[in-house]
């Protein structure tokens, strides 16, 4: 997101350091010769797709690590199973890391939805910040869910169809190297959503200002949570951190039932660094402004050229 790209090139020029934009891109030799020219020691890495392509994010990592150059965030290995919810979720279950039962679906083969309990919520398997997810992605028994599959299929190819879990949806900030912390938790508040709609973080709460659900699922930072929720919710992320191998900052989605059981929805090796995004937001909460929140992963990646670690 450019807005992004921006707020940490003017928080950079605060902090003290000369930044270049260079976008990565499928054209390797032309990004080459650019980072040559620029004489880069140090990235800070906000590539969230390359030519248009999310699942593709991970490679720039990739080349940042063979160039031997220092970046902040996470591994090209954790940004690439993080960004495959399929893998995720076979990762997840390894771990037993709870996460919502789910099937794949392609479109070539059969599947039955048997070991599955309805209602279920449609995801494409390669896309992010709720791209192909609304309110039309949950269904309530099997026949509405195969006579609308098709158009999902088209358009997204690989999906997950995958329990939908009634509750209430957390998100869990870490931040620090080596070792992560927890930062504030924040819950979104669907208490104004009507009985007809899916309390869901869906593409038009997300992004659509025009939308009744963008306007009608705030962020809150819950002062009355109860202290064995929160540490467990706590665990469950820290686990994800390090099954991921995510590092220097990251977000884990998650969702409580009412028996207070926690499903982990998604892993973020690379959450939004925007002003205005949930990351930014929980990072005030503990204290921490911007552009300290910017000069903390600076720092961590600094850390990582000093010792010549990973
Ligand atoms: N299994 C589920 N049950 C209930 N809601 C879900 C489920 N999976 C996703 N959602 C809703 O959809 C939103 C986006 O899903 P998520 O898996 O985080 O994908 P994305 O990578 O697009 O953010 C979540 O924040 C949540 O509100
Ligand atoms: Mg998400």
């Amino acid at each position: 997101m450019l807005a992004q790209v921006e707020a940490i090139e003017q928080a950079l020029e605060t902090l003290g350091y000369s930044a270049v934009r260079i976008p990565f891109a499928r054209d390797l030799h032309g990004f080459a010769e650019r980072f040559k020219e620029q004489m880069v020691d140090m990235v800070f890495n906000l590539c969230e797709s390359v030519d248009e392509v999310p699942h593709l994010l991970w490679h720039a990592a990739a080349v940042f690590e063979l160039l031997g150059v220092s970046f902040t965030g996470s591994p090209s290995a954790s940004l690439m199973l993080t960004t495959d919810k399929l893998v995720s979720k076979r990762l997840l279950r390894g771990r037993q890391i709870r996460t919502p039962d789910y099937i794949v679906c392609n479109g070539s083969q059969e599947f039955s939805t048997t070991l599955l309990t309805f209602p279920v919520i449609v995801k494409p398997r390669f896309e992010d910040a709720s791209i192909g997810i609304d309110q039309d992605s949950v269904f309530q028994d099997d026949q509405e869910l195969r006579e609308g599959l098709t158009s999902f299929l088209d358009r997204f190819g690989s999906l997950l169809i995958e329990e939908y879990i009634p509750g209430r949806e957390f998100n869990i900030t870490l931040l620090g190297y080596p070792a992560p912390n927890v930062l504030p938790i924040s819950e979104i508040d669907f208490s104004d959503f009507p009985e007809n709609l899916y309390p869901i973080v869906g593409y038009r709460a997300k992004w659509d200002k025009a939308s009744f659900e963008y306007h009608h699922s705030p962020r809150r930072f819950p002062q009355d949570l109860a202290r064995l929720l929160s540490n467990k919710m706590k665990r469950v992320a820290l686990d994800c951190f390090r099954l991921f191998m995510v590092r220097d900052y990251g977000r884990v989605d998650l969702r409580v039932d009412d028996r207070g059981r926690i499903y982990v929805l998604e892993v973020n090796a690379n959450p939004c660094l925007s002003p205005d995004a949930g990351f930014a937001a929980s990072a005030q909460e503990a204290g921490l402004d911007y552009n300290e929140m910017i000069g903390m992963i600076v720092d961590f990646a600094l850390q990582r050229e000093e010792s010549s670690t990973l």
